[in-house]
């Protein structure tokens, strides 16, 4: 081999890894920076050189957008299959944060900067959820009256969280970050069904600002209280997403491949940045985040050390409260999560979706409705039969696919193929008393 194939190789080589790897290759080189989807990829502006890059290029369908300034984080939502992912801009690795099917379509992403938390709205499932920045801890905060829920804010400065919902009942909702008392702000039913498509906080003025699909920018305080028409937007297309940077709100013109700027002391157009579609014909500029420190204040530091909580830590307009995953009780202490789980529950296997399911059949918040939640198990194929032992806090699951048998904790630590060369696994069931394990196969009990 001459020197200069070996070469060759070498280099194709490293291609192939940095596509597979999905290692980003460029990014602004100065703040701020607006990072932006285009449907197809994930985009950066440099503000001071009106510079574009190709942050990560070749995504499949990407809505909303987030950033974690102080930790140099881009989150984003992904479509077919639904998924939220981040790129680490430090190290430029591309990392899954939550990829199970028990996502429905994302159209809003705010990450709660203080405490390290990402909470999302699930426009298919109609709710609200949380997890810690790497997509543990999952829990349901708002499961019930809430429709159609699209963009959200944060702002760990009050405690509380603001999205928008669209629909028959387009309109504004407070809740505070742990999701309790949930109130409507404003309702967009008058004179016309306002959808609501984008928010954005004004973190001096103390005010949250939207974008409708009528073009129409308003706004109203913290409370709901003094609802103000800001403008029309005469160029916008179809704006998304909106935010507020340094006295200039940007918007995303979905249908344009385009971002507005308006100034807001006057309310003048201020240009805007085109031709920043993929060239696909299905690429629509869609969600904005402006990566700078001034977007993200200083908040409660109510949850730094996790506020001693086991799990999960949620700002309060004062204070804070422990909370755990989805389905699984806090102890009286009110800080530690019982790694049992919940005490009732049921099991289920779902051979279509490829996972074994819980659902908790009581809850510490009468507020969430029960949801399945999938075990976080590997490599489950084709599962029949599901039981567990409650002495040993252990699930035990058949699986067709190769017919073996396997057990792991309810948190999926210590998994392990228990039986194999099965002839067909079906039924099994845990005879935790006499410390037995029972299985049908096609033509013996074991
Ligand atoms: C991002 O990558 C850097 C460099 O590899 C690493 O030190 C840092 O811990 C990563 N950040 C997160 C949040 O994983
Ligand atoms: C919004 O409408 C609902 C009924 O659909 C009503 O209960 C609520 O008081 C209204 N809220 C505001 C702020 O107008
Ligand atoms: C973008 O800005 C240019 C110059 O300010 C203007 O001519 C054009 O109409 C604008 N286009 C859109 C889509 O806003
Ligand atoms: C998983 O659960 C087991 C059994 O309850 C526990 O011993 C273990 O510490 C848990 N692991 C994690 C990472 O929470």
């Amino acid at each position: 081999m001459t020197q200069r194939s070996l070469a060759s190789r070498i280099v194709l080589l490293l291609t192939w890894q940095i596509i597979y790897e999905g290692v980003s290759s460029s990014s602004c080189k100065s703040l701020p920076c607006l990072y932006y989807s285009n449907t197809h990829s994930l985009q950066a502006i440099e503000i001071s050189s009106s510079k574009v890059y190709s942050v990560v290029p070749n995504l499949h369908s990407i809505e909303a957008v987030d950033v974690h300034v102080k930790l140099n984080l881009v989150y984003w939502s992904e479509a077919q299959p639904n998924a939220i992912k981040r790129l680490n801009i430090t190290s430029g690795k591309v990392e899954d944060v939550l990829t199970d099917s028990n996502l429905g379509q994302i159209e809003g992403i705010a990450v709660e900067w203080e405490s390290g938390l990402i909470y999302w709205t699930d426009y298919t499932n109609q709710r609200i959820e949380v997890a810690q920045l790497d997509g543990k801890n999952r829990r349901s905060l708002i499961t019930q009256e809430i429709r159609n829920p699209r963009g959200i804010s944060v702002d760990p400065r009050n405690g509380y969280m603001f999205w928008l919902s669209r629909g028959s009942q387009p309109r504004i909702e407070r809740a505070t970050l742990s999701g309790h008392n949930k109130r409507i702000l404003v309702n967009l039913t008058r004179p016309f069904l306002f959808q609501p498509n984008g928010i954005t906080i004004d973190f001096s003025g103390n005010r949250l600002y939207w974008i409708d699909a009528r073009k129409r920018l308003e706004s109203i305080d913290f409370n709901g209280n003094n609802r103000q028409y800001f403008k029309t937007l005469s160029t916008s297309s179809h704006p998304y997403d909106i935010v507020l940077y340094g006295g200039v709100f940007y918007f995303s013109d979905a249908t344009r491949q385009s971002i507005g700027k308006i100034d807001q002391a006057t309310k003048q157009s201020l240009g805007n940045y085109t031709g920043l579609g993929s060239g696909l014909s299905s690429s629509n500029v869609l969600g904005m985040a402006m990566f700078s420190p001034l977007r993200q204040p200083k908040g409660s530091s109510a949850c730094h050390n996790n506020g001693g909580c086991s799990h999960l830590c949620l700002l309060l307009p004062v204070g804070s409260q422990c909370a755990c995953p989805t389905g699984v009780m806090l102890k009286a202490d009110g800080k530690t999560c019982d790694n049992k789980g919940s005490s009732t529950f049921l099991l289920f296997v779902d051979k279509t979706q490829q996972a074994l399911y819980q659902i908790p059949l009581v809850s510490d918040d009468s507020s969430v409705s029960r949801i399945a939640m999938p075990l976080p198990l590997n490599g489950v194929r084709s599962p029949v039969g599901v039981d567990f032992d409650p002495v040993k806090g252990r699930v035990y699951w058949a699986d067709g696919y190769r017919d073996e048998i396997f057990r792991a904790h309810l948190n999926g630590s210590s998994q392990e193929q228990i039986v194999d060369r099965l002839r067909t696994p079906g039924g099994i069931a845990v005879d935790y008393v006499g410390r037995n394990l029972y299985w049908t196969d096609r033509e013996e009990i074991e």
